[in-house]
C-alpha cells in the first residue's frame, strides 16, 4: 500500500511513472481510493488523462474523486470531457463535481454549458453552475440567465440571486457603519413599562444581543392571554420590534419551552402547548434567521413530576415523560453578510479582550441546575445567561431582554462588560431587579430605574441631539 510521504515525494519528481502505476484503473479499489484522496495540490504539468479512464470507473467514489482531480488542473483542455461525463453521470456528488470543475476553468466557452445547468433539478448543480457564471458577471448571456432565476423555488437559489442583482454594497448605511455604538439613552436601564409600549419609541438597530424568556402563556399567573393564538400574535409583535432594533447580523437568542395548562377537573385533559414549535415560523417569516438549537438540560428532580400514574399502571399510551429540558434557540438577523463582517465591525482590542478563553461547551446540550428566587417565580440562572452573553456579543455591546424579570440578563451582561437594557411591567420584579442590578462590582452607574414618560423624554432628547 502506498503512503502519503510517497504521494509527496513522488509529486516532485515530474518523470516519475509512480501516478500511471498507481492511477491503473485495474488497481485495487482501496489504492484507487487512498491515491485520489491524498493527491493535494497537483504539481504544475501533472499528467491530467491519468484521470480519464477512472471517469468510467464503475465505483462512483472513484469516479468522484477522479473528477474532482481533473478540476485542480484547471485545463481548458479537458472541457469537452467534463461536460460529457457531467451529462451522463447518474451520481449527483459526481456531477455537482464536474459542474464545479467546469466552472473552475473559468472559460468563456463554458458559459452556455453552465446555463444550460441552472436548469438542473438538483439546486446544488444549479449553485454549482451560478458559481461558474459569476466569474463572467457581466456578460450579457449571464445576465439573463441570473433573471431567469430570480423567482426559482429554491430559497438558497432566490437568495443568491438576489445578492448579485443588489449588487455590492448597497446595504451599507450610516447606522451598520457604526457597528459597536449604540444609544447612550439605552445603557445600563430598566424600563417599567409594557414592553410593547417601549419599543415603539427605540431607534432602529440600537442593540446588538437579545436574550430573553417570555411569559409562560397562562402556565403562570404573571401574565393572562384570552387565548394562545393571542399569546403568539403578542410575543410575533414584540419579536418583529426586536428585530428592526436588532443591529445588521447580530443574535436573538430564545429560552422557552413546551407548558402545561393544567386540567380544570379530572374529567378533562391537560392541555400542553408546544411554543418552541409554534413560535419558530413566525420567527423566521420576521426575517430571524435560525442559526442553532441549543437544549439546556437540568438535573432530574428539577423536573415535575408526571409519570406517577405510569408509574403504578404501566399502560401504554398513558406515559408521560418529566421534562428536564427547555429550548434555548439561536437566530441570527437575516443579512447577506458574513458572521466575519460582523466581526470586522470591532477593533482588535475588542475583539481580544471578548475572546471566550479556556473551557466552552462544545456540543448544544447544555447541562445547567435551574435557578430559584424568592420573589421572581421563573428565573434564569446566571451560568445560562453567561454563556448566552459571552458567545454572542462582544465586551462594550448593548444586550436587550425585553421581558427582563428579575434582572438577570442586566446582571450578567454588566459582569461581563457589556451594557443592558431591560423592560419588565411588575413592581415586584423590578424591586428584585433594582436590588441585583445595583449589587454588581461594576464601576459603571447604579441602574436607571424609569418609568415609560422618563423613557420617552430621554429617547426624544437623544433624538433632538
Ligand atoms: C419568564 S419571566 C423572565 C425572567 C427573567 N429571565 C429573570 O431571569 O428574572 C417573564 C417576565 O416577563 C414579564 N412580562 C410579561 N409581560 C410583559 C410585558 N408585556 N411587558 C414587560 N414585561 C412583561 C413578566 O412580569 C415576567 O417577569
Amino acid at each position: 500500500m502506498i503512503t502519503k510521504t510517497e504521494i509527496v515525494n513522488e509529486k516532485l519528481n515530474p518523470n516519475s511513472p509512480f501516478f500511471s502505476v498507481v492511477l491503473a484503473p485495474t488497481n485495487e479499489e482501496q489504492q484507487l481510493l487512498f491515491a485520489l484522496k491524498n493527491l493535494g495540490k497537483l504539481p504544475e504539468g501533472f499528467d491530467g488523462e491519468l484521470f480519464v479512464p477512472l471517469l468510467e470507473h464503475h465505483n462512483p467514489k472513484i469516479r468522484c474523486l477522479a473528477v474532482k482531480n481533473v478540476g485542480k488542473l484547471k485545463d481548458v483542455r479537458f472541457l469537452t470531457k467534463l461536460v460529457a461525463f457531467a451529462e451522463a453521470e447518474k451520481n449527483t456528488i459526481a456531477r455537482r463535481e464536474a459542474v464545479s470543475a467546469i466552472g473552475r476553468l473559468k472559460t468563456e466557452n463554458a458559459i452556455p454549458i453552465l446555463t444550460q445547468f441552472t436548469t438542473d433539478t438538483d439546486p446544488k448543480i444549479i449553485l454549482q453552475a451560478l458559481r461558474g457564471l459569476l466569474y463572467f458577471r457581466e456578460h450579457p448571456e449571464v445576465q439573463s440567465a441570473l433573471a431567469s432565476l430570480a423567482e426559482h423555488p429554491n430559497e438558497l437559489i432566490r437568495e443568491q440571486i438576489a445578492r448579485e442583482l443588489k449588487g455590492p454594497g448597497r446595504t451599507e448605511t450610516a447606522k451598520t457603519r457604526n457597528h459597536p455604538a449604540s444609544p447612550e439613552a439605552l445603557k445600563n436601564v430598566l424600563v417599567r413599562a409594557d414592553v410593547q409600549d417601549v419599543l415603539k419609541v427605540i431607534p432602529d438597530e440600537s442593540i446588538h444581543l437579545t436574550f430573553t424568556s417570555p411569559p409562560y402563556y397562562n402556565a403562570r399567573d404573571y401574565t393572562i392571554f384570552p387565548s394562545y393564538e393571542a399569546y403568539l400574535d403578542f410575543l410575533t409583535a414584540v419579536f418583529r420590534e426586536t428585530h428592526r432594533i436588532t443591529k445588521e447580523g447580530r443574535f436573538f437568542v430564545l429560552n422557552t419551552s413546551p407548558v402545561i395548562v393544567p386540567r380544570i377537573s379530572r374529567a378533562h385533559s391537560s392541555k400542553r402547548y408546544a411554543i418552541p414549535y409554534d413560535i419558530h415560523p413566525r420567527l423566521t417569516e420576521i426575517g430571524w434567521e435560525f442559526i442553532d438549537d441549543i437544549v439546556w438540560v437540568k438535573p432530574e428532580y428539577a423536573a415535575k413530576n408526571r409519570n406517577g400514574g405510569f408509574f403504578q399502571h404501566r399502560k401504554p399510551l398513558g406515559y408521560k415523560a418529566n421534562s428536564v429540558t427547555e429550548s434555548v434557540m439561536v437566530y441570527r438577523k437575516k443579512t447577506d453578510k458574513l458572521i466575519d463582517w460582523n466581526i470586522r465591525q470591532y477593533n482588535d482590542d475588542t475583539i481580544d479582550a471578548s475572546k471566550v478563553i479556556g473551557e466552552y461547551e462544545k456540543t448544544n446540550v447544555w447541562q445547567i441546575n435551574p435557578a430559584t428566587d424568592k420573589v421572581h417565580p421563573a428565573v434564569f440562572p446566571p451560568e445560562l445567561a453567561a454563556r448566552v452573553v459571552q458567545y454572542y456579543s462582544f465586551k462594550g455591546d448593548l444586550v436587550f431582554d425585553p421581558f427582563g424579570g428579575s434582572g438577570t440578563v442586566g446582571y450578567v451582561a454588566l459582569a461581563q462588560e457589556r451594557c443592558y437594557f431591560l423592560c419588565e411591567k411588575e413592581a415586584e420584579y423590578i424591586e428584585c431587579a433594582e436590588q441585583m442590578l445595583g449589587s454588581t462590582l461594576s464601576t459603571i452607574s447604579k441602574p436607571r430605574i424609569l418609568s415609560l414618560e422618563g423613557f420617552k423624554a430621554e429617547i426624544s432628547g437623544l433624538q433632538k441631539r
